[in-house]
């Protein structure tokens, strides 16, 4: 057992103004050791989570029976808890573990970097680690896409998409057109993009830009019509945050036509369809179009770091960025190109196309989308939509918000008035509850269970998955309800 002092809530609350913070001076202050955070306890681990994290959150984590499990190591397909106990990853970090948990190739590439002892900051010199993956990034994509913009986050990444977009486009044309229902990160920029009350809270946002439904073509083109201040349009090709949105290929062609009639920038936001989960490297492929911006972050860390890229094309960069004197404007951040990152980026673009990892998402996306379909035809009262296309899929449940059994709704209420009839918690719940499955959840429409397993995920691994979800839907709603419930007290 470890013994940790540590500061409480209530302690940093009853701090009053006037007095002074005990400083900690040159002595070292009780600092927990890497392999004491590694031994550490559910108990502890709560009361630091608690302490110095996120509170509010750890309700959340309760609810959905987060909070009882302790991973030690992850592999593959699995994460694995310190019982032993193996959890099937179809939540896949939303789409940040394309080659799985701890890919053997990844590892051994980032320990002889390591060994190596190679340098990781490159801001003074020129890094052949970055280089190379701006090479590997600009041939991978298609058309004139050939330059590179490196940082730690999808946010990051689409805030360079905008500004490189505004900087190219000019004062006049900066206003920014974005989609209901979208999700393109937290960071103030491009918060302003995202359609979420809840993110948006009340911060001051930036106000030159306008909203339009997804997938809407005439929409677009009205809204162009009547300010030719717009310039620039952003769009997630798949939407996940919003629950797993896809507009048909024809709107991609005639958002491609409509953008170059009036001379407006397109950002594709690939940061959770790309990298190879939707069948193709970038979701916009499936199209046959090539935006002028696009960005990529999640699985491009390989599922070991934070990693992230905004690529543009050559005219519009150089447009942007192109003198010496306007270079500096957005160059890398501290640790943006950082080594072993880079790395790690490297030796995983070069995994997706040795395994086959885009055509086996295509493959094993396709047979996951028939066999949740049978199920839909099973329990038609249960689900009502599935959709996607590779691994990256939604199953829509129906909205038992009104239908919820009379005497379990009080309870349910109770609980959280997040989950009140919305059974993917209650689903979600049980799997990982009784079948250790994990998958996720979507902010936007609380109906909707986000599938976004790694790309490696096999027939076998699917099969598992349906077996698991056949077994809690055949339990019924109110079982599934009153088990959770129960759950909940025990
Ligand atoms: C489409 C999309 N864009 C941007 C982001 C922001 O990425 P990050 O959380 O790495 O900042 C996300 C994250 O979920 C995303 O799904």
């Amino acid at each position: 057992m470890l013994d940790m002092p540590t500061k409480t809530v209530a302690e940093e609350d009853t701090r009053t103004m006037s007095e002074t913070p005990t400083l900690a001076g040159t002595n070292k202050p009780a600092l927990l050791g890497v392999e004491e955070a590694k031994s550490m306890s559910l108990k502890q681990m709560t009361d630091l989570f608690k302490t110095h994290l996120n509170p509010g959150q750890y309700h959340f984590m309760k609810l959905l029976g987060f909070h009882k499990v302790k991973i030690e190591r992850a592999e593959g397909m699995y994460y694995i808890d310190d019982k032993g106990r193996k959890i099937l990853d179809f939540f896949g970090g939303f789409g940040s573990l394309a080659f799985g948990h701890n890919h053997p190739r990844i590892l051994k590439a980032r320990k002889q970097f390591q060994d190596e002892n190679r340098h990781e900051i490159a801001m003074a010199f020129l890094s052949q680690y970055a280089s190379a993956l701006a090479h590997n990034l600009a041939t991978i994509s298609p058309g004139n896409l050939n330059m590179v913009f490196l940082g730690s986050s999808g946010s990051e990444a689409m805030e360079a998409a905008i500004k490189v977009a505004e900087q190219a486009q000019g004062p006049q044309r900066s206003k920014v057109l974005y989609a209901e229902n979208s999700f393109h990160g937290k960071t103030k920029g491009v918060l302003s993009l995202t359609d979420s009350p809840l993110y948006r809270s009340e911060f001051n946002l930036v106000n030159n830009v306008a909203k339009v439904p997804f997938g809407n073509i005439d929409a677009i083109r009205t809204a162009l019509n009547n300010d030719p201040e717009i310039g620039i349009i952003c769009l997630e090709t798949i939407q996940g945050g919003g629950g797993i949105i896809q507009a048909p290929v024809e709107f991609w062609q005639q958002l491609r036509a409509l953008c170059d009639e009036k001379n407006v920038l397109w950002i594709a936001d690939e940061v959770q369809c790309g990298l190879g989960r939707s069948g193709r490297f970038y979701a916009f492929e499936h199209a046959g179009v090539v935006p002028d911006v696009t960005a990529l972050a999640k699985s491009l860390g390989g599922g070991k770091c934070a990693m992230a890229a905004m690529i543009t094309t050559t005219e519009i960069y150089m447009k942007a960025y192109g003198k010496p004197a306007n270079a500096m404007i957005h160059a890398a951040a501290t640790f943006g190109g950082i080594g072993e990152a880079c790395i790690t980026s490297i030796e995983g673009l070069n995994i997706l196309y040795d395994e086959d990892l885009i055509g086996n998402a295509a493959r094993s996306g396709d047979y996951m989308l028939q066999e949740l379909n049978r199920l839909k035809e099973k329990y038609p009262k249960i689900i009502k939509d599935v959709r996607g296309q590779g691994l990256m899929i939604g199953l829509e449940l129906q909205d038992f918000s009104q239908t919820l059994p009379f005497a379990i709704k009080p309870a349910v209420s109770l609980l959280d008035a997040k989950l009140k009839g919305s059974l993917s918690g209650f689903i979600g719940a049980a799997l990982l509850r009784d079948h250790d499955v994990l998958v996720a959840f979507t902010e936007y429409n609380r109906n909707v269970i986000r599938l976004e397993p790694p790309l490696i995920a096999e027939k076998q691994h699917v099969d598992q998955f349906i077996a698991a979800l056949d077994s809690v839907l055949g339990e019924g709603v109110v079982k599934i309800v009153t088990k959770f419930l129960k759950s909940q007290v025990s």
